[in-house]
């Protein structure tokens, strides 16, 4: 069976059902995403299909060439000069396309920045609604209360949990070269502690155990943390993880580490986020209460009132993001599945709340992109896995029919 690498950046998945969908949706669409060099391509298949009235750049993350190659051809952007610019911006920007142009228009974003502001968009009948890509955007959906225009969310589904398993990896990868760079330090040995055993938290320590770092484990929720030791992970309580670990992930999405911490972090401890934005670590208290000084580019120091110091890479923001965070035809399925919800949003019309994406949608990325990137199954049209899920009720039905037909006979024989 070949397994597909190329050195192209090309989004195959994406590029076929593009073409199935023709380029007349009759919609516009505003993106509000991370600008990396490997986002060009997503945003201009879309482009294809959605003339996107603007790109909002998630500020953390921009890549400045690809922002003017985007603009170079013809595709209005904006770089926030902070998070909390781009919460303000998003939705009043959006609200001026809507008052400016009667195309009907769907948003797709990265984080929750319209949270706040969907009774506003609801009052525009050519709103039709937002995709939500990450759990962090999801999450702010949900608790900003009800929402009176659709939002479909991919933030749960099953081809998110596939690009999750990478994740980790991305993150310590990115770590490493730090380390290497920065510190002249190998992972190898350093003991590590990750908080947040969710997806992320997971991969996170697959990817560290991997480097033979010795990983413990601390989640707010009791069960992760059994379930982190049944896994064959130490667990311990924070304050005494931040007092013997030497790397410290934050993987809750929240704020895990807050002023009352900060005196239980070990000197010389680096602390690193693989969570969105900057939320992962209390930086007003760190401010307030440390001595802060920029080593480098990607490395702060924090220095204690006792003398003892700490350091933060990437400015608390995710650190993978520094090396473009996921690549290749895993980066495909999830701007395939995005693409899906953004189509879906402009043919059908939806409820009014948050909703997880369909199985369908799941189900045609899935298969084709085991039509592309793994020619076996492409040689074998018959295959049960095209007919899923319909297979998997057949085979049931199946599987069933022949037990009773067995005991059936053996109750006849004897
Ligand atoms: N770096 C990246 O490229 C990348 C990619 C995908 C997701 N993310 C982000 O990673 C974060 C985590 O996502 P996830 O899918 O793993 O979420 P998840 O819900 O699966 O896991 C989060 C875990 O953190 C725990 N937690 C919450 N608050 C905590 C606290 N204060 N202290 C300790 N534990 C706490 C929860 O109990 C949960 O087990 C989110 O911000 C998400 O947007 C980052």
């Amino acid at each position: 069976m070949q397994y597909n690498i190329t050195r192209s950046s090309d989004l195959k998945v994406l590029e076929r059902l593009v073409k199935k969908k023709g380029t007349d949706s009759g919609h516009n669409c505003v993106l509000i995403t991370h600008v990396l060099s490997t986002s060009a391509s997503y945003i201009r298949l879309v482009n294809e299909v959605f003339p996107v009235a603007l790109v909002i750049a998630i500020p953390y993350s921009a890549d400045l060439k690809t922002l003017h190659s985007l603009q170079a051809s013809g595709i209005r952007t904006f770089l926030p000069s902070s998070i909390e610019e781009a919460f303000l911006q998003a939705g009043p920007l959006v609200k001026e396309i809507l008052e400016s142009d009667p195309t009907p228009l769907i948003v797709q974003e990265v984080g929750g920045y319209l949270a706040g502001y969907t009774d506003r968009l609801s009052c525009y009948a050519h709103f039709k609604g937002i995709v939500e890509d990450t759990n962090n955007g999801h999450w702010r959906y949900k608790q900003a209360g009800s929402h009176k225009v659709p939002i479909v969310s991919m933030a749960q589904s099953p081809i998110k949990d596939i690009e999750d398993t990478v994740i980790g990896d991305s993150v310590i990868y990115s770590t490493e070269r730090i380390f290497r760079e920065e510190f002249n330090a190998v992972l190898q040995g350093v003991r590590s502690a990750v908080i947040g055993y969710g997806k992320i938290g997971t991969s996170t320590s697959i990817a560290l155990r991997g480097r033979e770092s010795p990983v413990t484990v601390y989640d707010i929720d009791p069960t992760k943390c059994i379930r982190a030791r049944f896994e064959g992970l130490r667990i311990a309580p924070l304050k005494q993880l931040l007092a013997e670990s030497e790397l410290i992930v934050g993987c809750t999405g929240k704020t895990s580490v807050r002023a009352e911490e900060i005196p239980y972090i070990q000197d010389n401890a680096v602390l690193v986020s693989a969570s969105a934005k900057n939320e992962e670590f209390d930086l007003t208290a760190f401010e307030k209460h440390c001595y802060r000084e920029e080593i480098s580019q990607e490395v702060w120091k924090y220095t204690k009132t006792d003398g003892s110091s700490f350091y933060l890479l990437n400015r608390g923001t995710p650190v993978n993001f520094r090396d473009r965070s996921v690549l290749g035809n895993v980066l495909d399925m999830i701007y395939s599945e995005l693409f899906l919800c953004i189509c879906l949003l402009s043919e059908k019309k939806m409820p009014l709340c948050i909703q997880h994406s369909p199985t369908e949608i799941h189900s045609e990325v899935a298969k084709t992109w085991l039509e592309i990137y793994e020619s076996g199954f492409a040689d074998a049209p018959n295959d049960k896995v095209w007919h899923y899920p319909d297979s998997l009720a057949s085979a049931l039905t199946h599987t069933f029919f022949l037990q009773t037909e067995h005991q059936y006979e053996s109750k006849n024989s004897r």
